[in-house]
């Protein structure tokens, strides 16, 4: 049972680090991770400045469990480089969570590579495009049988909701279980039709959310509103 006190709490905190998590998704994040048990590792993809790390950080440290931040810190005006890994270890700092989560300041994909620890929670929020994300889909092979992945941005970005075409719709090792906004949830078990079908329903969704995003490329908000879309930013 999720205690809407504690949930508030770690959400004031996280909320005050600039980043792209939805308060639905934020919940998403915190019930994951309380399903877990002392001891379980929650490895984060692609962390910037803290703010999801934040409430997962905050939910492990109520379960007993632990966080593996994975952020190479990328320089270039999108993601900040060395300055956003500042902000990531003031902000962590600040939720009191130094004990909790552990940074590793490398490429997923390059992690990967080494990785030899057990995980029990995995989100995927790094590289966008199809080739890192589905070599992030990879770190499942280190996942507890039935665990789960949570993706962001999944039925709004191209590269990403590709690769959920040809590893989950087309594939046997993920079921699409549901999301919150862009942030789905899925579990490492073979699908069957209705699993299957079920991602096939949010293509709509996602050939929508790519229309935003060419309307806001082309400066025509007020079009992108007609859609139900308010606001300068991408659909997330
Ligand atoms: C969308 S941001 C993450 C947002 C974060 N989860 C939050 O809640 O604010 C994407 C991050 O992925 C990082 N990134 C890019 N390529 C990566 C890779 N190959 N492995 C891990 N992180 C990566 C970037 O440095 C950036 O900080």
């Amino acid at each position: 049972m999720v205690s809407p006190t504690a949930f508030e709490q770690a959400w004031k905190l996280g909320d005050q680090v600039p980043g792209w998590l939805t308060v639905d998704q934020a919940t998403m994040l915190w019930r994951a991770a309380l399903r877990l048990g002392p001891g379980a590792r929650i490895v984060e993809i692609g962390s910037h400045q803290g703010r999801s790390t934040t409430v997962l950080g905050l939910a492990a440290r109520s379960v007993g469990a632990t966080v593996v931040a994975v952020d190479p810190f990328v320089e270039g005006r999108l993601f900040g480089g060395t300055p956003t890994r500042v902000s990531f270890e003031k902000n962590l700092a600040r939720a009191g969570l130094n004990d909790v989560v552990r940074l590793e300041d490398e490429y997923s994909t390059k992690l990967r590579k080494q990785w030899n620890e057990r995980v029990h929670l995995l989100y995927i929020d790094g590289k966008h495009d199809y080739w890192t994300f589905t070599d992030d889909m990879l770190w499942s092979e280190n996942l507890v049988p039935d665990g789960e992945i949570l993706v962001h941005d999944a039925f709004s970005s191209i590269g990403v909701t590709c690769g959920i075409i040809a590893k989950v719709l087309c594939g046997n090792r993920y079921v699409y279980v549901d999301r919150a906004g862009s942030l789905a949830r899925f579990r490492l078990t073979r699908p069957g039709r209705a699993d299957r079908r079920r991602v096939l329903a949010e293509m709509p969704w996602f050939v929508r959310n790519v229309w935003i995003k060419v309307l806001l490329r082309l400066r025509l908000r007020p079009v992108a509103r007609l859609f139900g879309h308010d606001g300068p930013y991408d659909p997330y």
